[in-house]
Parts: C-alpha cells; sequence; structure tokens
C-alpha cells in the first residue's frame, strides 16, 4: 500500500534496537516510501567525486571525522539529487542526526523546502536484553552467517551449520565495548529527543524484539496518515 500523506520519518534508537529491520519492514509495507542512511550516502558522494564528497573524503582520509555541517551538507546534496527534497516525498533517515547540533543544522535545511522531519519514533528496547543478544552473537567470519546462542543457535556448538569451521566473536560484540555505543547514545538522546518533542513529533514504542515492536511503529504511521495531521 501507500501512504496518502508525506512521511519523513526519523527512527531514534540504541544500537542493537533494530532500526534497520523496522526500516526495511517499512520499505516493504509502504511502496512509496524510501530510505536514505548516512553511511550510504557518504560512499555514494565519495565514489561521485562531488564536491562536498571530496571534502568528506579529506577528513576521513586524515582519520577525522566528518564534522556535522560538512554530514548535513552530504544529505542535502543526496536529498536533492534524488528528487527527494520536497514536500510530497516520503522516506526514512537512518544513522543521521544523532545529536541535537546535528538535528537542528538538518532543519535549517529542510525548513525552505518545506521537507522537514514531520515524524520521529523512539525504539525503546530494554538495554540489558539488547547487551544479552550482543554477548549470545556469533559468527562465520568467511560466510557472514550470524548465529545467536539463544533465538538461532547452530546445529553443533560453536560450528557453522555448512562448513562445520569453528565460530567467532567480533570484537565489538562484547558487552563492555557495545556498553561504550550505549553511554554515548544515552548521553545524547535526552537533548535528542527535547528537541524533537517541543517540535511537537516524537513518539516511542516500547518492545524487546522486533516482531513486537513492528506493529506498533506500523499503527502510529497509520494512524497518522488517517488523520492527516502530517
Ligand atoms: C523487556 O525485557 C525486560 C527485561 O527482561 C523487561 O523487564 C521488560 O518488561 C520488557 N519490556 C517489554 C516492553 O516487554
Amino acid at each position: 500500500m501507500s501512504l496518502v500523506l508525506p512521511l519523513r520519518l526519523l527512527l531514534l534508537g540504541a544500537p542493537g534496537s533494530g532500526k534497520g529491520t523496522q526500516t526495511s519492514r517499512l520499505l516493504k509495507r509502504f511502496s512509496n516510501l524510501h530510505s536514505l542512511s548516512s553511511g550510504d550516502i557518504l560512499r555514494a558522494q565519495i565514489a561521485a567525486k562531488s564536491e562536498v564528497g571530496n571534502k568528506a573524503a579529506e577528513f576521513i582520509k586524515n582519520g577525522k571525522l566528518v564534522p556535522d555541517s560538512t554530514m548535513v551538507e552530504l544529505i542535502n546534496t543526496e536529498l536533492e539529487l534524488r528528487g527527494w527534497l520536497n514536500e510530497a516525498s516520503s522516506w526514512i533517515l537512518d544513522g543521521f542526526p544523532r545529536t541535537r547540533t546535528q538535528a537542528e543544522a538538518l532543519r535549517k535545511v529542510l525548513i525552505p523546502r518545506k521537507a522537514t522531519v514531520n515524524m520521529v519514533v523512539e525504539l525503546d528496547v530494554d538495554q540489558n536484553v539488547i547487551l544479552e543478544r550482543i554477548e549470545a552473537r556469533w559468527v562465520h567470519v568467511p560466510s557472514g552467517r550470524v548465529y545467536n546462542l539463544d533465538y538461532n543457535p547452530p546445529k553443533v556448538p560453536f560450528k557453522d551449520d555448512i562448513t562445520g569451521e569453528p565460530l567467532t566473536k567480533r570484537s565489538d560484540d562484547t558487552a563492555e565495548v557495545f556498553q561504550k555505543r550505549l553511554d554515548q547514545y544515552n548521553l545524547e538522546l535526552g537533548p535528542l529527543k527535547e528537541f524533537y518533542r517541543d517540535l511537537g513529533v516524537l513518539h516511542r514504542v516500547s518492545g524487546n524484539t522486533s516482531d513486537t515492536i513492528y506493529p506498533k511503529l506500523e499503527r502510529l504511521i497509520l494512524e497518522k496518515d488517517k488523520k492527516n495531521d502530517i
């Protein structure tokens, strides 16, 4: 089905909360919805050697973080290129903005195009549940097959189902490393939520699995679409 009204959606969620899964389910459900991830934009603009792409490549080459102003410029350029920078297009932005400063900068470029973010949903997943899931995750590096010891265990413990080769843990799939990412997220979340709450577009759905969160998220979107209040 298609959305009647334009939806410019931002999903806020901790690393490991399943933003990617929710996004791909929404894209399957709503045929006129698109998604754009900050990582994809960065790669596309660098490959295209656009002016802003070259600027971003320079920061990365020097081992620096791409600054907020350049990220906003990248997103703006890519939205423009795709013809989505208008009041009629529907899209989900993934991985950006992460901070209130970024959100403010993004809003500034979207306002003149009447394409501001009109719905923000916080995916509220218990962080202990996220950590348990990370701890239980093992991978077969050559194939990229991922196992979860609780939900999707290998047939033989710690062995890949197809090749029988040993499974390993990714270096960042430990509670310790992941906790640092969660702490960073938690630090940025308050000011970011406040910004969107003040604009009257913030919502929240709670659940510990993608299957429990998705129906709530879809219902929120459908209600908003029906109410014509976007
Ligand atoms: C998520 O899991 C935690 C810990 O098991 C539990 O306390 C909480 O109620 C769960 N949340 C939901 C929405 O099911």
